[in-house]
């Protein structure tokens, strides 16, 4: 396996609940080097961007309108294996049925439903986190 980036975004909910020192601790904890950082309320140009494949699903307005509605923390880690390796830091999808263990499981709950506010998003393969890099750290070698 080689050295891989990937992007990740502490979410609206990690912020306003103040997990983000939490959050980046598991991540450089697992050993990963966190190599771009920045604080900012997304614009609706990027969300429709990191979104893109999700435009038309039912989820799909309500959480840009959350991803917007504060602002995140995106993220640049790199190590072996992080593309993988963060999601499984990350949980499943649903913080409710998300494992112990996870930042999910151990930090998320049901908040607002139908919005699922579920902390942290992850890059879920190379071409996905050169991407999405792209959206968020543009230029950014
Ligand atoms: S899909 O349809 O299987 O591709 O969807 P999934 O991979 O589960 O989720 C894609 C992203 O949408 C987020 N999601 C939601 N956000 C808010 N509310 C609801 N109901 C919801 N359902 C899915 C999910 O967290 C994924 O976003 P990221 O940013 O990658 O976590």
């Amino acid at each position: 396996m080689t050295t891989q980036r990937t992007l990740i975004l502490l979410k609206p909910d990690a912020v306003q609940r103040s997990l983000r020192g939490e959050i980046l601790r598991r991540i450089e904890a697992k050993g990963y080097e966190i190599t771009a950082l920045a604080q900012r309320t997304a614009t609706a140009e990027e969300l429709a961007a990191h979104y893109a494949e999700h435009e038309g699903k039912p989820f799909y307005a309500p959480l840009v309108e959350y991803m917007g509605s504060a602002p995140l923390v995106a993220v640049v880690a790199e190590g072996e294996g992080v593309i993988e390796g963060f999601r499984s830091l990350a949980g499943s999808t649903n913080p409710t049925s998300a494992a112990p263990g996870t930042i999910r499981g151990d930090l998320g709950r049901e908040w607002d439903l139908p919005v699922i506010q579920n902390l942290v998003h992850g890059s879920d393969s190379p071409e996905s986190a050169a991407r999405e890099i792209e959206i968020w750290f543009p230029g950014l070698a």
